[in-house]
């Protein structure tokens, strides 16, 4: 098996690992490489960036899907037999989506998108961008004309955070401390404001900036508001993360070569398998790739320097120094190497596991990620 008949097996994709190691620019690659064999591709992304959307020929992303042009792949010399749409995750609108279905009535919808503790919640909560990833996800999977989705996830500071985040998001708002105010304010009403300030105050101090009785208010109105909502939540917190372990959905996981970043794949990798989450393939990106010793005398080595230097550099004097540089390229090309064989023996054969080289520079256009694709699929 191959990342090509991962992305060929499977309707949803979703690339998981530590933060910078190339979720982004591997998600679109991979997308590019579905799109271009005539699958029609929605490449789903966490990720604002402008970078992104020019690689892939957008002004900016927008968070309903947008079509990459077809004139784009053939200026790039490329041809698209499918179709590549991109689209940004609004976590707060994906949120506001999900209240207005679960909501009892108009008023209790109202109260809520209106409540300012919600709003923070909703926006900033630490967690609420993972669940919200997953939500979209399973709500774009729905829409038969996806052949294939491509999920980039968000910048999580530990990949972790991803998977458990639709069982975080019900701990926390079902936490013993949601309860309690909750019984304290449907108990007492709005007199028990004052009694319960303090220790009110304490426990939601994070959320802020509000403060004194419109901040008990608000907490009333949003605790209420999550109880009304509550019961729909959880149903659908569960419904979303049993759907991530369906045998449609494949987690590729992304790490680049550096000892800490592969012992956090490996970790995240056996919380995949214990959750019952395919890990279907790895991809090691921005590896350095091993470049052969110069098999020439010093003495040629120096004339062929000489040849692609200006006349005003002295050929001689740098070639100690180039011959330095290559050495260090040399031995991080086979500390990488071992690291990706050692991540090898842990993860056994039956998963493939795909090197990306470090380009010189950023993936920046839609030739680069095709590029970064044929390395994926081992076309290189
Ligand atoms: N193989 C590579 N060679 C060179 N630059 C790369 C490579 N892969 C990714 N990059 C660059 O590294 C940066 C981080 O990649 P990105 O995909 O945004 O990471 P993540 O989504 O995991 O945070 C980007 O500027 C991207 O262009
Ligand atoms: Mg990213």
């Amino acid at each position: 098996m191959s990342l090509a008949d991962v992305l060929g097996n499977h309707r949803v994709v979703v690339t998981v690992g530590s933060g910078g190691v190339g979720k982004t620019t591997t998600a679109a690659a991979m997308a590019v490489h579905a799109a271009m064999q005539g699958r029609k591709v929605l490449c789903l992304t966490i990720d604002p960036a402008r970078r992104l959307a020019n690689s892939l020929g957008l002004d900016e992303m927008t968070t309903s899907e947008q079509e990459v042009p077809r004139a784009l792949f053939e200026n790039n010399g490329l041809e698209c037999e499918g179709s590549l749409s991109a689209m940004m995750l609004d976590t707060k609108r994906t949120f506001d989506d999900l209240v207005t279905k679960y909501a009892s009535d108009d008023e209790a919808r109202e109260r809520i998108l209106g409540n300012q503790i919600y709003q923070y919640v909703a926006s900033s909560l630490a967690g609420t961008q993972e669940y919200m990833a997953m939500e979209k996800l399973h709500e774009v999977r729905k829409d038969t004309q996806w052949d294939l989705i491509v999920l980039d996830t968000p910048p999580t500071a530990s990949a972790i955070d991803f998977l458990t985040a639709p069982e975080r998001l019900i701990d926390a708002i079902d936490s013993p401390a949601m309860r309690w105010f909750l019984q304290v304010f449907e108990g007492a009403g709005k007199e028990a404001f004052g009694l319960v300030g303090r220790g009110a105050t304490v426990l939601l101090k994070g959320i802020g900036r509000i403060t004194g009785l419109a901040f008990l208010e608000q907490v009333a109105e949003f605790v209420s508001g999550i109880n009304d909502l509550f019961g729909g939540f959880k149903e659908r917190a569960e419904q979303v993360s049993n759907a991530l372990r369906s045998p449609e959905v494949a987690f590729v996981l992304v790490t680049s070569p550096d000892p800490l970043a592969i012992g956090e794949a490996e970790f995240f990798s056996d919380k995949l398998a214990a959750a019952g989450m395919n890990r279907e393939a790895i991809i090691v990106n921005q590896v350095h790739t091993l470049i052969e010793k110069p098999s020439i005398p010093v003495e040629e080595q120096i004339e062929a320097i000489r040849a692609v230097v200006p006349a005003s550099i002295d050929a001689a004097s740098i070639h100690p120094r180039l011959a330095a540089s290559l050495e260090a390229e040399r031995s991080w090309a086979s500390a990488d190497g071992a690291q990706v064989q050692r991540l090898g023996e842990k993860i056994g054969n039956a998963t493939p596991i795909v090197e990306v080289p470090a380009f010189d520079e950023d993936v920046h256009d839609l030739a680069a990620l095709a590029r970064v694709a044929t390395y994926l699929t081992n076309a290189a």
